[in-house]
């Protein structure tokens, strides 16, 4: 799969320096030709010799190299992607503010090639304002991260940090490195909770954060999809820095029917990650409801079903995927889901479960499609769930293909 590739491979200096050795080796079984870089920091953690042994070609650490003069630019310039694993805080700030200070950073400045950041750090230091930052930052600009795991840490200590697992570095490199399986595809995604007024300044919610559904709109664009991202919450990192993905705002269940039904009639992949509220006020106050008068008696009524209305006037070749958030029964209530609203793919969600669905940076799914066995993602990042969701919808599209030029029947 990477036969031919040359991937500049940065080691940064962090305890999880020794699982680059891993990547390495994994890297260079899939045909790469992999070119090693290590930090003064990295030095401390890994030898040389183990690196350059495994490795494609000897290490180099040093900008100021006689026998080449400007290293940096030659491996930025003839790399296909540069991979920095571990990257600690030091180095991503370095990279997030543009600053040079060893051949590594450099190198990243230096190039124009696709960037893969794999961060790995305690618990506190991948949740101080600043690092969070300068992630967002280079997420803006497009560089591939492979979010950290949560686990043991060095000394000890338990939490999120540790280097993603070797396994998913290498897949994260395929997936930038492959051919982009969802070129030309016309994607639609909605995400976050809706939020139905009550008054002029209540409104009933939901706890929806919207990071699952901006995820799967960032891995569609990423495998060279034209995405339409319909969200309820905020999307800065998205609006503007990424030109393929179109966000559109919206608060209401109503509203994000109005905005399904018009930009999934022309969409290929419709995926509807929205938590949508089952129930809204049937009458909204314009103004505030004063707390004097007592407690308001609310009388409710069913919104729409968006996604079934969705499964019924689906066009011909479309793929269309629900969630199901449960909190009992999971897989059962998913498939009765999956036929009810007549839907490709469903995505179900143990709720109930640590680290799972609303608000975390983590989930674990069951992917259900028509006749097939489910297939269960165990708790990763969001990140991971939404390639592993969109590996889901290329089966679908190439199964469908496949049917349209061979029919079984
Ligand atoms: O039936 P349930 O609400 O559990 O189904 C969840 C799926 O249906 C999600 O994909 C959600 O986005 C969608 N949904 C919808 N309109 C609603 C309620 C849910 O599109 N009113």
């Amino acid at each position: 799969m990477l036969t031919g590739k040359r991937i500049v491979l940065g080691v940064s200096g962090g305890i999880a320096a020794y699982k680059a050795v891993e990547v390495c080796r994994r890297l260079v079984d899939a045909g790469a030709h992999v070119v090693p870089v290590m930090t003064r920091g990295a030095e401390h953690f890994l030898g040389r010799t183990t690196l350059s042994a495994l490795a494609s070609e000897p290490v180099q650490t040093e900008l100021w190299d006689a026998a080449e003069p400007i290293p940096h630019t030659r491996l930025g310039q003839t790399a296909d992607l540069i991979l920095v694993a571990p990257a600690t805080a030091r180095v991503l700030s370095a990279y997030a503010t543009g600053l040079s200070t060893d051949l590594l950073t450099n190198t990243l400045l230096a190039t124009r090639a696709p960037v893969v950041v794999c961060p790995a750090m305690h618990t506190e230091m991948w949740e101080h304002p600043a690092v969070v930052d300068n992630i967002a930052t280079l997420r803006r600009r497009g560089v591939h991260l492979v979010d950290p795991e949560s686990g043991r840490l060095a000394g000890g200590d338990v939490g999120a940090g540790r280097l993603a697992a070797p396994e998913r570095i290498v897949a994260a490199v395929e997936r930038v490195l492959g051919p982009a399986d969802l070129a030309g595809a016309r994607v639609v995604v909605s995400a976050g909770g809706t939020r139905e007024p009550i008054d002029a300044v209540r409104v009933i919610a939901n706890r929806s954060s919207g990071k699952q559904g901006i995820a799967i709109a960032r891995a569609a664009a990423d495998r060279g999809a034209e995405v339409t991202l319909v969200s309820t919450v905020p999307t800065p990192g998205l609006t503007g820095a990424r030109p393929e993905i179109r966000v559109v705002d919206v608060e209401t269940a109503a509203d994000l029917e109005a905005a399904m039904s018009a930009h999934s009639r022309s969409a290929d992949v419709v995926v509807m990650a929205a938590a949508v509220a089952d129930f809204r006020p049937k009458a909204v106050a314009d103004r505030k409801l004063k707390k004097a008068d007592g407690p308001p008696e609310i009388v409710l009524e069913p919104t729409p079903d968006i996604l079934a209305g969705l499964g019924a006037t689906k066009r011909a070749g479309q793929v269309l995927v629900g969630f199901a958030a449960e909190t009992d029964d999971l897989v059962a209530n998913a498939e009765r889901k999956l036929r009810a609203k007549h839907l490709d793919l469903i995505v179900a969600n143990d709720v109930g479960a640590p680290g799972v669905g609303f608000q975390h940076d983590t989930n674990a799914v069951t992917l259900l499609t028509p006749g097939a066995d489910p297939r269960t993602i165990g708790l990763t990042g969001k990140d991971d769930i939404a390639h592993a969701v969109l590996d889901a919808v290329v089966e679908i599209r190439s199964a469908a293909r496949t049917e349209l030029a061979h029919p079984t029947t």
